[in-house]
């Protein structure tokens, strides 16, 4: 395929919510290292069937047919070992609203702590690992439902979770979302800490949200990833386990809204009328297609794209080291982001918000990922390596003035 991603795409004027709206008070030079979607065009077998959709010039209601969940469980076999059966594919446009309505309906009766039967619904308790995407956190607080954060610990300069502090989580919660791989942290869950996960939810009842929309992004730095439901079938089995899947990370198509919710039992069933409650009844036009070509044809492209990513993160992690030393960068094991501490150079949320006026260089705020995490940055690295270097060295320059 022979993609040139070192080739800039202009994005200026497309209604784009990274740059239009989130970089536009910092000027039209100004470099985005923001929102997680990429600086490079998709692969063409999937521009091509978007723009022979568009040729139509019919842009009526669509549907969900069988190839979908076929592509969805073909690309879960391919690239993950994990083959799950198609029946148990759900169409949602985005894990967000899956999320969210989810959490508008009833607490299903398999859980630890189910409401008595002819009880009044009751909201919703979930557990989260922090620091977490905030739009997932968004939801859970505006459906009233009860957050019960799961801080994970530093280790030797790296993210762990306390299993101590999850299994008292996970006692009192309906639900629990784990992200593998994670955002912003970059950890790849392994085979062990995902082990002990599903140990503790099979004792408590607790469903898993598993979000892997970052799973394709993988290093190979140690191990691999392994999506969870393909360690615990019992808990896959008996619907315990929700697990999201998207081509919008990987083929940088988040704009199409397309997503594959993998659910079995009576959780599936909760979440086909969770989302027919929601009015979520046809895809986009262009999900679907979209989806499809990500999925049938994409691998060649991706194959060709994570040596890039691979580069630009480990460059990325070595100017910080080399050029910013007094930060501490956690060096991802997955996904294209990296989540550095910056506290010995910012205090305050004005200092951030002055470095990026100065620098003309837009990051994610520490804080949007969690109260405690003022003075942390988030880090795409999902851009052609000029613009990259010319943004850390920017970073750098009004860093170290
Ligand atoms: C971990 C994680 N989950 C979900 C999403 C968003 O997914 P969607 O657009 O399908 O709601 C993102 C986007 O950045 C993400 O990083």
């Amino acid at each position: 395929m022979n993609i040139d991603f070192s080739q800039p795409v202009n994005r200026w004027n497309t209604h784009s919510a990274k740059w239009d709206l989130l970089t536009q008070p910092y000027g039209k030079d100004a470099i985005s290292l923001s929102v997680a979607d990429m600086e490079f065009r998709t692969a063409s077998p999937i521009s091509q069937a978007i723009c022979s959709a568009a040729e139509l010039g019919c842009y009526g209601y669509t549907e969900v047919f069988e190839d979908f969940a076929n592509t969805a469980v073909h690309w879960q076999i391919q690239r993950h070992n994990w083959s799950p059966d198609p029946s148990s594919v759900i169409f949602f446009p985005r894990v967000v609203q899956c999320l969210s309505s989810l959490l508008h309906s009833p607490i299903p009766y398999h859980t630890n702590h189910p409401p008595q039967l002819g009880t009044e619904h009751k909201n919703w308790r979930v557990s989260c690992l922090f620091p977490a995407y905030d739009p997932l956190i968004e939801v859970i607080e505006l459906s009233d439902a009860q957050l019960i954060p799961v801080e994970l610990v530093e280790e030797k300069g790296k993210y762990v979770i306390d299993f101590t502090v999850l299994r008292q989580a996970l006692e009192k919660s309906d639900l629990f979302i784990l992200c593998n791989p994670h955002n912003p942290t970059g950890r790849v869950w392994t085979s062990e800490e995902l082990h002990c996960i599903t140990k503790i939810a099979k004792e408590t009842g607790t469903i898993i949200f598993s979000d892997d929309v970052h799973a394709d992004f993988l290093r190979g730095v140690t191990h691999p990833y392994t999506p969870l439901a393909s360690i615990a079938p019992d808990l896959w089995e008996s619907g315990h386990i929700i697990h999201c899947a998207s081509p919008g990370k990987t083929f940088n198509l988040a704009g199409l809204e397309s997503t594959a919710i993998f659910s079995q039992g009576d959780t599936a069933k909760l979440l086909h009328k969770a989302k027919r409650a929601y009015g979520l009844h046809n895809p986009n036009y262009f999900a679907i297609p979209g989806a499809i070509a990500a999925w049938t044809y994409g691998e060649e492209y991706l194959e060709e794209l994570l040596p890039y990513i691979d580069s630009n993160i480990g460059y990325t992690v070595n100017y910080f080291r080399t050029h910013l030393p007094r930060a501490i960068v956690y060096e991802p094991e997955g996904t294209y982001l990296v989540w550095i501490d910056l506290r010995s150079y910012i205090s305050s949320a004005e200092d951030l918000t002055a470095l990026m006026h100065k620098s003309k260089v837009v990051v994610s705020r520490g804080e949007d990922f969690g109260s405690r995490y003022l003075g942390y940055i988030r880090i795409n690295t999902a851009l052609p390596r000029t613009q990259l270097e010319e943004a850390l060295s920017r970073l750098s320059a009004h860093l170290n003035p």
